[in-house]
């Protein structure tokens, strides 16, 4: 399968890496600040259109700032290029649903790239919990923040015009972990942030309520180091994953037992969605198993809300 990268930052030079594990093919890269670093036999462009029009690329991988992944989607999709989107997919569930409808009106695959879920250790932990390895789930903790250089900040992750904020870059790992675990919308959601003058979270915690009393405890930071493990509490145990996001280790413990495991990722873990897409495409299957168009949509539904609480608070 051959790629095409639109943006050519820090997760395209990973995920290029993560590809030379691959029998993919890097074909194309279309950068605006990067051009002069795209090496030959890869084919270099500064403008955007010129990669979705090239015959060769067969899956567009878009990795540019959040405000552009919808644009920019669309655009390739009906240029007749498969798909994948850095997460998040859009910035509104109103975004989302126009690009769910370019992917199924040009029958081309498009998946959000929450690359998570498709590590080995990851799918354990779903097959566990699936399979009551620790009873009726209560409960999910989880949190992802890092503390950005606060000398020279990343322009997309404070500058609201680039739809920055911790929600979007990293709050979005925790809200998919208690998706993927609880696998329904949450009936109340609560929102405690901290917000930057640019008035776009640093910041946030996150409680969902689900229909059964079942809880989810979230945080997100761009401003703060924080302990990026989550653990799943059900009525017979927990599992804690370390490092959830990227998980390669966690602990289930039970009344009876607590077991330690360790499955290790092919090169950074980007590698195993980038073999999922190919599988998907080969197979001419449009929609991702493991993250769905109605795992995406109501993502960036919960969202939309999540911000719109935030950001009304201080106000
Ligand atoms: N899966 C993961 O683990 C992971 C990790 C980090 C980020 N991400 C996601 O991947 C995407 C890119 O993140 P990144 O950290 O790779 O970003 P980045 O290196 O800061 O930038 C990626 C590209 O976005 C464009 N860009 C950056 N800053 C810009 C600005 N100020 N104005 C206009 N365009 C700008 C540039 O495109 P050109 O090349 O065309 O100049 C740049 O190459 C985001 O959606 C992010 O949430 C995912």
């Amino acid at each position: 399968m051959n790629w095409g990268f639109t943006g050519y930052g820090r997760i395209a030079r990973k995920f290029e890496e993560n590809l030379a594990h691959t029998d993919h093919k890097l074909v194309a890269i279309a950068s605006r600040s990067g051009y002069d670093q795209i090496k030959a036999p890869i084919k270099a462009y500064q403008n955007y259109k010129d990669l979705y029009a090239d015959t060769e690329v067969d899956i567009v991988y878009v990795n540019t700032t959040h405000n552009d992944h919808c644009s920019q989607t669309i655009a390739a999709l009906h240029a007749g290029k498969h798909v994948l989107c850095e997460k998040p997919l859009g910035t509104s569930e109103s975004e989302v649903i126009q690009m769910i409808e370019a992917a199924r009106a040009n029958d081309k695959f498009l998946m959000e790239a929450i690359w998570t879920r498709y590590l080995p250790a990851y799918q354990k932990v779903i097959s566990l919990v699936k399979n009551g390895a620790i009873g009726e789930i209560q409960m999910v903790h989880a949190n992802f923040g890092f503390r950005m250089n606060p000398e020279d900040p990343k322009e997309r992750l404070i500058n609201p015009d680039l739809a920055a904020g911790a929600v979007w870059d990293v709050g979005i790992y925790p809200l998919s972990l208690a998706q993927d675990i609880f696998n329904q919308y949450p009936q109340n959601i609560q929102v405690s942030a901290k917000l930057s003058p640019l008035n776009v979270e640093d910041r946030c915690a996150i409680q969902l309520t689900y229909g059964e009393g079942q809880v989810a405890q979230l945080s997100c930071a761009i401003d703060l180091n924080s302990v990026n493990d989550a653990t799943i509490i059900g009525s017979e145990g927990s599992i804690t994953l370390r490092d959830f996001w990227k998980c390669e280790q966690f602990t289930l413990k039970t009344t009876k037992d607590s077991k330690d495991f360790h499955l290790p990722y092919v090169s950074t873990g980007l590698y195993h969605e980038a073999m999922a897409c190919a599988t998907y495409i080969e197979n001419n299957i449009h929609e991702s198993s493991l993250i769905t168009f109605d795992n995406s949509r109501e993502l960036a539904r919960l969202m939309d809300e999540v911000i719109l609480l935030s950001r009304s608070k201080e106000k």
